[in-house]
């Protein structure tokens, strides 16, 4: 079994997404799929209105999920954690405590060779436009982290 973790800010926009899109790529029996958010604002919400409709559109149903903190446990619970940007990488690595821990954590737009900007954009404070934007570039990111994996 492989154990990935997606982790953002608030666990509510970008995250989530990351969660239900590479969840529906990978199989359940070899694959554990969960995400976090580095900050408590959200702890028990479902994820942004806006995150559930962009991906109810493309198919995907993330309305379940409940938003929790990165916690330090994390880090032996997981065999990959991705960040979706650098500000939530910082913050995820201020908490290792050991090299092991720190080898688990990469910025998850490093798997794209494509984006140039490794932040996924937070869409928090902007229009639908910005989640679609973000489930796109996730998608596409999932399927090429999926390619990854398979090797
Ligand atoms: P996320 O977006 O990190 O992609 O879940 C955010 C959600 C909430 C807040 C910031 C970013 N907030 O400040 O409450």
């Amino acid at each position: 079994m492989t154990r990935i973790l997606m982790v953002c800010l608030g666990n509510i926009c970008r995250s989530p997404l990351a969660h239900g899109i590479l969840q529906s790529k990978v199989s359940a029996e070899h694959y554990y799929v969960d995400s976090a958010g580095t900050a408590a604002y959200h702890i028990g919400n479902a994820p942004d209105r806006r995150s559930i409709a962009v991906a109810k559109h493309n198919g995907l149903d993330i309305s379940a999920q409940s938003a929790r903190q990165f916690k330090t446990s994390d880090f032996d619970a997981f065999d990959y954690i991705y960040a979706m940007d650098e500000s939530n990488y910082s913050d995820i690595i201020s908490l290792v405590r050991h090299t092991g821990d720190i080898e688990k954590v990469n910025l998850f737009l490093e798997t794209n060779p494509s984006i140039q900007n490794k932040n996924v954009p937070d869409p928090y404070y902007g229009n639908e436009g910005g989640f679609e934007y973000v489930f796109d570039l996730i998608t596409e990111t999932c399927d090429l982290l999926v390619k990854k994996l398979g090797k």
